[in-house]
């Protein structure tokens, strides 16, 4: 698949997605969202794909929001579908993936930048990343899922503070924030994402679906996440990688998963 706005390989299990419109620091247009969709629906039938990393191209910026060109002069209507239809084919889309998704977050992450970064599975910025969600500052909110995520993963208050002010945060404080789990360099950040997405490809991944989907239940209203671990536990016991995975174990070797 040849795309015009991002970039995608794969290469022994991990399937690095490369957002590349350095010129517009990697900005989210309508075109580029499609492109991402299509990656990560790729990357979620290839059975070769075990892992995802999603990246900016060039050494500014992950991505500096949503593209404010394509939305100036949009009504009411207009906005709310932009939000809606994003949330869906991107932002939650990520979020339910059914393989880990690693943001390595390579500069600056604004608004849906941070939103797409706050999407993956987990985070790694490299020292130079500044993340915002500077929405507030344009007259508009967050809209690909920002208020809800935030406050999430970093705490109400502290949320509030990042989306109030409009202000941006260095790699440091995400980490202190919990923003981030590792801050590197540069140069050290697809390594070190690498070498986690190495880890995670030994393990089961239908387990990891499961695992997934009783996390994100967490977050659900209405769903009880208790009683979703309690079934996705039950259905690893079905499953040709949890016999596996206890017979490798029992027999002091390293488990080979059939992935199913
Ligand atoms: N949408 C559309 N274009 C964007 C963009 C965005 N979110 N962010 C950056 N760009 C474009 C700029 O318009 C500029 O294009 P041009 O060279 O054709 O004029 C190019 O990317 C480089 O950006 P520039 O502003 O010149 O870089 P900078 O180093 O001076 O500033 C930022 C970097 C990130 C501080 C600044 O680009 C910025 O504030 N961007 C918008 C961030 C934002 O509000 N995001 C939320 C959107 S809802």
């Amino acid at each position: 698949m040849s795309y015009n706005n991002i970039l995608s390989e794969v290469s022994h299990g991990i399937n690095t997605i490369t957002i590349n419109r350095p010129n517009k620091l990697n900005a989210l247009n309508k075109a580029t969202i499609k492109e991402l969709h299509t990656a990560f629906n790729d990357a979620e039938n290839d059975a070769d794909v075990k892992v995802i990393i999603v990246t900016g191209s060039g050494e500014k910026a992950f991505v500096a929001g949503a593209d404010i060109s394509e939305f100036s002069d949009f009504s009411v209507n207009e906005g709310k579908k932009l939000a809606a239809k994003g949330q869906k084919i991107l932002f939650d889309y990520i979020e339910n993936l059914s393989k880990p998704v690693i943001a390595a977050i390579n500069g600056f992450a604004l608004g849906g930048g941070l939103e797409l970064a706050m999407a993956c599975h987990f985070r790694i910025a490299s020292d130079n990343a500044k993340m915002g969600l500077p929405e507030v500052s344009l007259g508009l909110i967050p809209g690909y899922g920002g208020t809800q995520r935030l406050p999430n993963l970093v705490g109400k208050g502290r949320a509030m503070e990042m989306i109030l002010t409009a202000g941006m945060i260095d790699a440091n404080q995400a980490l202190t924030f919990g923003l981030v789990n590792y801050v590197t360099t540069l140069e050290s950040l697809m390594p070190l994402c690498e070498k986690l997405a190495d880890k995670i490809l030994r393990n089961s991944s239908v387990a990891m679906k499961a695992a997934i989907k009783a996390v994100n239940a967490n977050d659900v209203d209405g769903v009880n996440g208790f009683e979703v671990e309690i079934d996705e536990f039950g259905k690893c016991f079905g499953t040709k990688d949890f016999v596996e995975g206890t017979t490798a174990f029992l027999q002091k070797r390293k488990a080979d998963f059939p992935g199913e």
